[in-house]
């Protein structure tokens, strides 16, 4: 299910920022090479990651699901000075591909990539993030906002993607699939949290913003 048509996503992007020339390059290499391409932000939701970025001006970012990169740079172009965005992803095929564009995004130095299970990582991460991006597993989504919500500090955000599942969320229950499932119950999760202001956008296929407030 597309939310919006290709022509008004279109007229949206033409009148949003240009995609910097390596986001561009990294959008065309990752359809061109890799699985599931459509897994990418894109272009859209890659400015609007990097507009929230930038007004938090976040010193720590956490992103769960890396991917090739793309939104690890959205997020990155928004980090305070000595600021640092950790991103996990459990593939390791992308791993050099992903550093050769963080690498010409010029954000190598102020990014780790680690490979694993997020789900046995993040229990092992030190820091406070200001900012977190949810965009891997869809079965873990509950399990990643547990883990995660002690280290997000207070007037910090999540930011989870894909929480409309293509409108599936609509569905009666007994058409669920097991991924809308966990969509829905991450959403009633989220929604049902009293320590926290949200908002569940319809961009792409569905941005949930979360601040938590205590
Ligand atoms: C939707 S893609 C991320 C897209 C990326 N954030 C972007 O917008 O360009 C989801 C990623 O989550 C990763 N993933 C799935 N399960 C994971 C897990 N348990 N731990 C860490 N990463 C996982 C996949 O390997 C995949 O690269």
């Amino acid at each position: 299910m597309e939310f919006i048509s290709e022509e008004l996503l279109q007229y949206c992007e033409e009148h949003s920022t240009a995609e910097s020339e390596v986001l561009k390059e990294l959008n065309r290499n990752t359809y061109a090479k890799v699985l599931s391409p459509r897994m990418l932000s894109g272009h859209l939701q890659g400015r609007f990651l990097s507009m929230i970025s930038r007004m938090i001006k976040p010193k720590n970012i956490l992103e769960i699901g890396t991917y090739t990169g793309y939104s690890g740079i959205c997020l990155a172009e928004g980090l305070a000075i000595n600021g640092k965005i950790t991103t996990i992803d459990i593939n390791d095929e992308l791993n050099e591909m992903t550093c050769q564009y963080f690498n010409n995004a010029g954000i190598k130095n102020k990014s780790e990539i680690i490979i694993g299970d997020a789900r046995q990582i993040i229990p092992n991460l030190n820091e406070k993030f200001d900012l977190i991006f949810i965009d891997a597993d869809k079965e873990s989504y509950s399990t990643y906002y547990d883990l995660v919500f002690e280290k997000l500090t207070i007037g910090g955000y999540i930011i989870a993607d894909n929480v409309l599942w293509s409108g599936n969320v609509l569905k009666e229950e007994k058409n669920w699939d097991r991924d809308t499932k966990w969509i829905v119950a991450f959403n009633e999760k989220v929604n049902t949290d009293e320590r926290t202001n949200k908002v569940l956008l319809p961009l792409r296929d569905g941005l949930y913003l979360i601040e938590r407030i205590k």
